[in-house]
């Protein structure tokens, strides 16, 4: 067929990102792709609230049957977070037949085994570039053109409103509370915020990184997670003017003596390292490989139309590739092996 029909399901801040990408771009799109994409139904339990996007009022529904039970939806777009009904709506969709992308990295990092297990049993690709880093391409190029190197280190700033609230403390001194308000009011913090600041999304999405990365699915239980709660202005004079370094809230995974070690927490970065000029709502990941050596990713980590750039790159992806046999992973490639820390050698 010359058509590809997606659902929406969830329209907040990053669906209604996404809705406009297409909207703006589906001339480049369907050039890409050789076919017709439409937007076929979109999902919430607000449908009328504007989002300041034009959107026929005929695909919007608050019936997620609408989605699900379309044979001719093969792409399914699951944007409302969290775990339930997130997690249901995504194992029904791929018992359908239907091809993933999801943004939700505190699902992914919970329920890896579980998602990716029914995406093989269902061949059917799940594709998550959103759910690390934002608009950054980040999961893929690791999954495909690194993948001639083991990766021997990862030094990560994955978290938009966390490094948001260091750098505006830094650089102009500001509140703490003051700067997370106003992360939210940009659309950059979790609907909890508590997860931003704690550590908790920054450890999610390094599990993600471990497990494309390293080969490696570790729970979050089983690492150290500090947030930034803790951080004052002090703190943050002092590295300044005494050590010539930064504050930054880091994930990091890295091979010691053959195993991997995983830890987030705050983290005196030089000012002479790459990482110490990724400031504002931008993330950087800084890692190295054994053939390539250093590779710095580095772009906007959060935010409506950077997240949905990356969500709708997914879906042409997954449209790209719909034909191929073992699909799942954000490459066509396999997976590494997946298995706790001691797994590797
Ligand atoms: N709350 C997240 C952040 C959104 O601030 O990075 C992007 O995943």
């Amino acid at each position: 067929d010359n058509v590809v029909n997606i659902g929406l399901i969830g329209f907040g801040t990053i669906g209604s990102g996404v809705v406009e990408t297409i909207n703006k771009n589906i001339d480049l799109i369907e050039n890409k792709v050789g076919k017709k994409v439409k937007l076929k139904k979109v999902v919430d339990l607000d449908i009328s609230t504007d989002r300041g996007v034009e959107i026929s009022s005929e695909i919007l529904s608050t019936d997620i049957n609408d989605i699900l039970e379309d044979p001719e939806i093969e792409i399914v777009i699951e944007l409302i977070g969290g775990y339930q009904p997130a997690l249901k709506f995504i194992l029904m969709a791929m018992e359908k037949g239907k091809h993933i992308v999801t943004a939700n990295k505190a699902l992914l990092a919970k329920h890896w085994t579980e998602i990716i297990s029914s995406a093989q049993k269902n061949h059917v690709r799940i594709c998550f570039e959103a759910s690390v880093g934002g608009g950054i391409p980040l999961l893929q190029p690791l999954n495909e053109s690194l993948s001639a190197n083991h990766i021997i280190s990862s030094y990560s700033i994955i978290n938009g409103t966390a490094n948001y609230i260091l750098t505006k403390m830094s650089e102009e001194g500001r509140d703490f509370d003051d700067v997370l308000k106003e992360a939210q009011k940009k659309g950059y913090a979790e609907s909890d915020p508590t997860f931003d600041i704690e550590g908790d999304d920054t450890a999610q999405k390094l599990i993600i990184l471990t497990i494309i990365g390293f080969g490696v699915y570790i729970k979050q239980e089983n690492f150290h997670v500090e947030g930034i709660t803790n951080i004052t202005q002090e703190d943050i004079n002092f590295a300044k003017n005494e050590l010539n370094c930064c504050i930054k809230l880091l994930a990091i995974s890295k091979l010691v003596d053959g195993k991997l070690e995983v830890r987030v927490h705050p983290t005196l970065v030089p000012n002479d390292h790459l990482l110490s000029s990724v400031n504002g709502v931008f993330n950087g990941v800084y890692l190295v490989g054994d053939i390539v050596g250093p590779v710095m990713m580095y772009g906007p980590g959060a935010g409506m139309m950077p997240t949905a750039s990356a969500v709708v790159g997914d879906c042409i992806d997954i449209i790209e590739n719909m034909e191929k046999p073992v699909l799942y992973g954000p490459s066509t490639t396999t997976v590494k092996a997946i298995g706790n820390i001691t797994d590797l050698k």
